[in-house]
């Protein structure tokens, strides 16, 4: 899926865009194109002596207005259309035709009132017809969709280009989404372009106090929804930059910003800069009495012992080995997995890291004080245990008013 506003194809440069766009379809890629159409109404509204008024960020489409997203959403599409059909002299795909299936995809519905604003004919997508987009694929085609969509009541409406793009990747289940965004892109405090980014830190960019352009915010919260609706990969790229398309597919480095919604997440040992991370899951398991109480400082020494889960640079699963060398025993503590994360086997996963890093310490037993989570260690190979089985260190601070019990696993 590629999105590209109408700055785009009013841009003379916008037939080399088409020409990769046409490579990448004769490579065997399925391609949908959705595209914007801004300027061109915006020029057509200024003929007339008219505007398109922004409101809250958002335009109002009343019926001058309209009448020109029409105009210039047809205009756009015989260009697109006319620019596809060309032919690709002077290449491998001399004399390729391409089809191109435009068509009534998109339902949507009016944005409607807010805040006591009326915003006339501008919409929201409310439904894709995935199954019809597919079939002109699997035909063969390009599919192309203008940033309109029509209501059972046989309304036009306008959308956001942008959010469009966003719906129908989610919709189709795309591989990539792409956006060719104005400027340059989303680049660093020293002009460099971000290579990648996750969606959390995407919205940590966005709450923050640096200033972006709106088009590009806006790229990126769609470029977020888009992740986080199942669209595995979604490129924000210049669109001025000549070939960008072809680079940033083909060249490992690339040349805009990578947005991955495959989380990252790594199982490791601690490191003291973690201790902040740790600190945040256990707490509200500290204050609830499932775990002992544990100061930062405390932590931080003993910090080598944890082992713990990182997902998109967040601690969201830990457990500490605390070896008892004289008596071959390991004490597991401060199991935790983030309330989000639980039922997915992360607790299991890391006891089975904490029971092989005991045995490579030569620990033959390992216990577990708990009040809370009894079963779970039972079902895992545990055993109830009287307090004095523990080691002898462990049994001289025992809290008594915690009452915890304690399990033991004999290690094979
Ligand atoms: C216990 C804990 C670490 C398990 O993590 P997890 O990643 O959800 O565990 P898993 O996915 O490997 O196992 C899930 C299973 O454990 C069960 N389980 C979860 N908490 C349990 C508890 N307190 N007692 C008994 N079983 C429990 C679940 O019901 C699920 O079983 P099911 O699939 O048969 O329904 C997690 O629930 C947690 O952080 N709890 C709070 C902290 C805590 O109690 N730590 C132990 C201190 S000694």
């Amino acid at each position: 899926m590629v999105l590209f506003g109408g700055e785009a194809v009013a841009d003379p440069a916008f037939a080399h865009l088409v020409h990769d766009l046409a490579l990448l379809h004769g490579l065997g890629i399925r391609l949908v194109l959705v595209h914007g159409a801004r300027p061109q109404i915006e020029a057509r509204l200024r003929e007339r002596g008219a505007a398109l008024h922004y409101i809250n960020g958002l335009r109002v489409t009343d019926d001058a207005a309209l009448a020109c997203v029409k105009e210039a959403a047809g205009t756009v599409r015989v260009e697109i259309e006319a620019l596809l059909s060309m032919g690709l002299a002077n290449s491998p795909m001399a004399g390729a035709r391409i089809r191109v299936a435009s068509g009534n995809y998109v339902t949507a519905r009016p944005i409607g009132v807010r805040d006591g604003v009326d915003y006339c004919h501008t919409g929201i997508v409310r439904r894709i017809d995935a199954e019809a987009i597919r079939q002109r694929l699997g035909s063969g085609a390009i599919a192309l969709i203008p940033p309109l969509g029509y209501s059972p009541t046989g309304e036009v409406f306008n959308l956001s280009a942008s959010d469009l793009a966003t719906s129908a990747a989610a919709a189709l289940g795309a591989d990539k989404l792409i956006m060719l965004v104005e400027g340059k892109g989303l680049t660093d405090g020293r002009a460099h372009p971000v290579p990648n980014l996750l969606p959390r830190e995407v919205d940590e960019l966005l709450q923050g106090r640096r200033k972006l352009p709106e088009d590009l915010r806006h790229a990126l919260d769609g470029a977020v929804a888009a992740c986080r609706a199942g669209v595995k990969r979604v490129h924000l790229l210049p669109r001025g930059m000549d070939g960008a398309l072809l680079r940033e597919l083909f060249t490992r480095e690339g040349v805009g910003t990578l947005l991955s919604a495959e989380p990252y997440e790594e199982t490791r040992t601690a490191r003291i800069e973690d201790a902040g991370g740790v600190l945040k899951l256990l707490a509200p398991l500290e204050e609830k009495g499932v775990l002992v109480r544990r100061s930062r400082e405390l932590l931080e020494t003993e910090i080598d012992r944890f082992i713990l889960v990182e997902r998109e640079g967040m601690v969201i699963a830990c457990a500490a080995l605390y070896p008892y060398a004289a008596e071959a025993m390991g004490e597991i503590a401060c199991l935790a997995v983030h309330p989000e994360y639980r039922n997915s086997g992360r607790g299991e996963a890391l006891l089975q890291r904490v029971e092989a890093k005991a045995r490579d310490q030569g620990i033959r037993r390992i216990f577990a004080l708990s009040t809370q989570t009894s079963h779970w260690f039972l079902e895992r190979g545990f055993r109830n245990a009287p307090i004095d089985a523990l080691p002898m260190e462990k049994q001289e601070l025992y809290n008594y008013r915690r009452n915890s019990k304690v399990f033991i696993k004999i290690l094979d």
